[in-house]
């Protein structure tokens, strides 16, 4: 199988791709990232010698660089985009521009090359947000209601995916998930920001009173969730992807981290709040569960602690990153 892995050097692409060529070393797989401040080549640095792997730097919104490629592909997994919420707020332009225009070059690739299959990787927070304290989750009949630039930029995509389905019969198939955590996540990111700034000796910024709740989910079972779809899910289909079963607020995780890492609560910093921040997110995924067998198979305490010792045992990864551009961005992010 030769899949195109769109967005593999980011934190989800690329733990996808060294899951992908573990669990299936015969397959072939092309990756194709602009390299933006969010991807990061040290990611795959143990697989950069196999010759199953090739990467391509290049920008999804390249109709002939995409065209190329996927003459050469039998499935595409498309990972690439902009994706964090607070930069989509200070300058949404590159949102709309990756996000839309680089998924539409790629549908219009996958119909021209007739690919087998196109398996789009979406978020949540298309469906907007949730009532603290309810009990209601995100389900399949939903409506789409996001409030940031970022979602709704996502929400577009999910739309011309499935556009491209029911119009030219596409065989697509889209996962939502929910927040992944784990190894090689950009710092700018709740849990690796945390992290990071302990290690430093900083504080931890947190977002107005700190009661927002996201559901997490460990990075490798999002990974096994797409295996799963490209296998056996339905094709026209989506699939609702999500970990925790119980609420846990912002608060409570920073202060789960503080404790693991022998902090105290004087390292919360409260700083002014996201605006049109999303309260709850929580999503049901009974149905990949019924259909498809899967379940989150990670404890999130447990696999909290691997994610801290990961960047206590990688900080050159990190500190490098945390340098240039970022600085910039966390400068502007953060003034008061
Ligand atoms: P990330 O920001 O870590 O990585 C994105 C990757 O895409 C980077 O390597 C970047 O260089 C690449 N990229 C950006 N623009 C590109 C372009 N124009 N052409 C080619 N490559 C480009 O993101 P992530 O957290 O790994 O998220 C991956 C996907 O999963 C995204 O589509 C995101 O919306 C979705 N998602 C993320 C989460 C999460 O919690 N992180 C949850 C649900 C869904
Ligand atoms: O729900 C899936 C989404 O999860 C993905 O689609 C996005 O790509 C991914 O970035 C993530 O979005 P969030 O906005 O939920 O993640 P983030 O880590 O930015 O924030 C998590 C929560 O923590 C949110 O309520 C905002 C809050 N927060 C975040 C940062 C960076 C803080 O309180 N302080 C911070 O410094």
């Amino acid at each position: 199988m030769k899949l195109l892995v769109t967005g593999g050097a980011g934190f989800i692409g690329s733990n996808f791709i060294l899951y992908w060529l573990k669990k299936y070393p015969q397959d072939k797989i092309i990756n194709l990232d602009k390299l933006t401040y969010a991807g990061n080549l040290e990611n795959l640095k143990s697989i950069e010698k196999n010759p199953n792997y090739e990467f391509v730097q290049g920008d999804i919104c390249n109709p002939q660089l995409v065209n190329q490629l996927t003459e050469k592909t039998d499935i595409i997994v498309h990972f690439a985009a902009e994706s964090h919420v607070d930069r989509s707020i200070l300058d949404p332009a590159p949102f709309i521009k990756t996000n839309i225009e680089g998924t539409y070059v790629l549908l219009e690739s996958a119909l021209k090359n007739k690919i087998k299959r196109f398996h789009h990787v979406s978020t949540d927070e298309v469906f907007g947000a949730l009532e603290l304290n309810s009990e209601e989750k995100f389900n399949d009949a939903t409506p789409y209601n996001p409030h940031s630039p970022y979602s709704a930029s996502k929400a577009s995509s999910d739309h011309l995916v499935r556009a491209y389905f029911d119009t030219y019969e596409l065989p697509m198939t889209i996962s939502n998930c929910s927040n992944n955590f784990g190894p090689l996540q950009f710092p700018e990111k709740l849990i690796p920001l945390a992290i990071t700034n302990l290690i430093e000796g900083k504080k931890v910024p947190v977002y107005g009173d700190g009661l927002y709740v996201r559901d997490w989910l460990y990075v490798e079972d999002h990974c096994r969730a797409i295996d799963l779809i490209l296998q056996k899910g339905k094709v026209g289909k989506t699939y609702l992807v999500g970990g925790l079963t119980e609420d846990i607020a912002n608060l409570d995780i920073i202060k789960k981290i503080l404790k693991i890492m022998g902090k105290d609560e004087m390292q919360i910093e409260y700083v002014k709040d996201r605006p049109g921040h999303d309260r709850r997110y929580a999503v049901d995924w009974s149905r990949i569960n019924k259909e498809l067998g899967w379940k989150p198979e990670h404890n999130f305490d447990e696999y909290l602690r691997i994610t801290v010792d990961w960047y206590k045992n990688n900080q050159e990864w990190w500190k490098r990153i945390k340098t240039g551009e970022y600085q910039k961005y966390y400068e502007k992010q953060y003034s008061k």
